[in-house]
């Protein structure tokens, strides 16, 4: 299972113009994206956060694909909330199962940045034990 949930009110994404960072703590891995390699395959919304995770050889769990139905890709989003949607009651539902959950709180699958300003994310220390960062 991955991509949109046909189920679920779907989030409003706009792709980027520009380039942006996106921080991910505590690996302190960096994604560069760009227009041109904005990610659209895998799990998660096109363009999502854990798209974008996903291609810089980053792993955040992700149990049920990717489709907002799980809440296991909770990440904190620590600078950047800006550039993001309003999360939708369908995201709301999932973080109130979330552990930990925060005001910056989010669903890394269904967020995605309009690449108008960096991010920094956090991903909790909760899931850490569940996420991998591949060796260069
Ligand atoms: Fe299940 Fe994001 S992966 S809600």
């Amino acid at each position: 299972m991955s991509g949109e949930n046909p189920y679920i009110e779907q989030p409003k994404a706009q792709r980027p113009e520009k380039s942006f960072q996106v921080r991910f703590l505590p690996a302190d891995v960096v994604a560069e994206v760009t227009p041109e390699n904005w990610p659209d395959g895998g799990d998660g919304l096109p363009g999502s956060l854990l798209q974008i995770a996903q291609a810089s050889g980053l792993h955040v769990d992700h149990a049920c694909g990717g489709v907002c139905a799980c809440a296991t890709c909770h990440i904190i989003i620590r600078e950047g909330s800006s550039s993001l949607p309003e999360s939708l009651e369908a995201e709301e539902d999932m973080l109130d199962s979330a552990p930990g959950l925060t005001l910056d709180s989010r669903l890394s699958c269904q967020a995605i940045p309009d690449g108008s300003c960096d991010l920094v994310v956090e991903v909790p220390s909760w899931n850490r034990n569940l996420v991998s960062e591949d060796e260069a």
